[in-house]
């Protein structure tokens, strides 16, 4: 099983918190930040992440670019979010994987500490997150997907 996780965490790390669990686990996954690079061939991969803090509603705009140039045909892959919020945001990848023959085998989702605009004067809203049982659970998360 190979597994590449293309990430962007620029809030705060907070997505990059889980990805980084799951490799300390699992040291063979290979991890592209999409905010530094653009491209990569990933017709080599059995398992393809994409994981990214929540801007707008949307995953990442680099992850949306990486996955509309890059994700090859007939790929199984997962999404991993973090936001402020508690709810699915994985219908803003839909473009960018559509089409494709994709096999969407999970979606993992927690809160994320955010200061984001006003949100900074109040000091922030979800203040510790993701905590150690949110990383656990995305731990878990990928164990599970990994054996589908
Ligand atoms: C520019 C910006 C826009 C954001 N938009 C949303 C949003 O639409 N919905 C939400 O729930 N959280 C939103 N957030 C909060 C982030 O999604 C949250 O803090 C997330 O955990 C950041 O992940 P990161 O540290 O991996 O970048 C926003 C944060 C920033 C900086």
């Amino acid at each position: 099983m190979k597994t590449i996780i293309i990430c962007a965490s620029t809030h705060h790390g907070n997505t990059r918190k889980l990805v980084d669990a799951i490799v300390a686990k699992h040291p063979d996954i290979e991890v592209v930040d999409s905010t530094k690079e653009t491209s990569r061939d990933l017709s080599g991969y059995d398992l393809i992440g994409f994981a990214s803090g929540i801007y707008g509603a949307n995953f990442h705009p680099s992850i949306v670019k990486f996955a509309k140039e890059n994700l090859p045909e007939d790929k199984k892959i997962f999404y991993i979010s973090t936001a402020a919020m508690d709810k699915d945001f994985s219908k803003s990848m839909a473009g960018a994987v559509g089409g494709k023959n994709t096999r969407i085998v999970g979606y993992y989702h927690c809160q994320g500490y955010n200061t984001f605009g006003p949100f900074k004067l109040i000091g922030g809203t979800a203040k510790g997150k993701p905590d150690a049982q949110d990383i656990q659970n995305a731990v878990d998360f990928y164990d599970r997907i990994s054996k589908i």
